[in-house]
């Protein structure tokens, strides 16, 4: 049985004060979570981890949002697994289309990253999904299985028991254009068929979150639909009344 998962990505907002508020106010939320078998978490910046990590429940996820595949080394700017793992961080998202879109993330070092993370027992959730311009060229299936058959390449069925996949069409990403109901489907359904024809029936244990525009308005309508399990949350999930509702949305 895949338990629900509702992520918050916070992306590049938020001060450690801010998220140490929204933290110690999430506490009620991951019971009430919790006693709904969902798994409640967020993603806050390198910067407030630590605050969200000490002041929110102990089941709340608490992830990164990137990570160096190195442990250490002369690489400006990068925080490293053992870093992270040093502050009780075990998630990290890996692949976000806007890091692919601004920091030159391949495919490649996504499964450079991730290979690093599972050798270390850490969670990736690792985002896939197509620009405008390819889906108006119907090339997402394309597109999201080569992400997928590269982003996971080198691993084998034990290490991707874990792992959580999130479908987020960029072009869906903060324009409140989100997906149909059916398109989120069709997509996640052929994710999953993808992992089933590389790993086997491990596929039907790897958690599959929609990503983009998810609000508490249409945040059931994905969640009904048999290959999705849960929500990458971007914009809605930074105010503390609105992530609530994702939630209550989802009971
Ligand atoms: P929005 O929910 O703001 O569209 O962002 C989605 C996203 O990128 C989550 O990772």
């Amino acid at each position: 049985m895949r338990r629900k998962l509702l992520l918050g990505n916070w992306k590049m907002n938020k001060t450690i004060a801010e998220a140490k508020e929204f933290a110690l106010a999430s506490k009620e939320l991951a019971d009430i979570a919790n006693q709904h078998h969902i798994d409640l978490g967020v993603a806050p910046t390198y910067l407030g981890l630590e605050a969200v990590r000490t002041n929110a429940s102990k089941s709340m996820i608490v992830a990164a949002q990137n990570v160096h595949y190195n442990p250490n080394g002369a690489f400006t700017g990068e925080i490293s697994i053992p870093m992270l793992k040093e502050i009780g961080i075990d998630w990290v998202i890996i692949g976000h289309s806007e890091r692919r879109a601004y920091d030159n993330e391949t495919n490649q070092k996504c499964n450079q990253k991730i290979v690093a993370l599972i050798k270390e027992d850490m969670v990736p959730v690792y985002c896939v999904g197509e620009t405008l311009q390819q889906f108006e060229a119907g090339e997402t299936k394309k597109v999201v299985e080569e992400q997928i058959r590269v982003g996971l390449s080198n691993l084998n069925a034990a290490d991707v028991e874990h792992l959580v996949v999130a479908y987020e069409p960029v072009w869906s990403i903060g324009t409140g254009k989100n997906a149909s109901q059916e398109i989120a489907q069709d997509v996640c359904g052929f994710i999953r068929g993808v992992l089933k024809d590389m790993f086997g029936d491990v596929a039907a244990e790897i958690r599959i979150l929609y990503g983009g525009s998810v609000k508490p308005e249409n945040i059931k309508s994905y969640l009904s639909c048999p290959d999705v399990d849960g929500a990458l949350v971007g914009g809605a999930s930074l105010k503390i009344d609105s992530y609530r509702q994702l939630l209550n949305n989802i009971l």
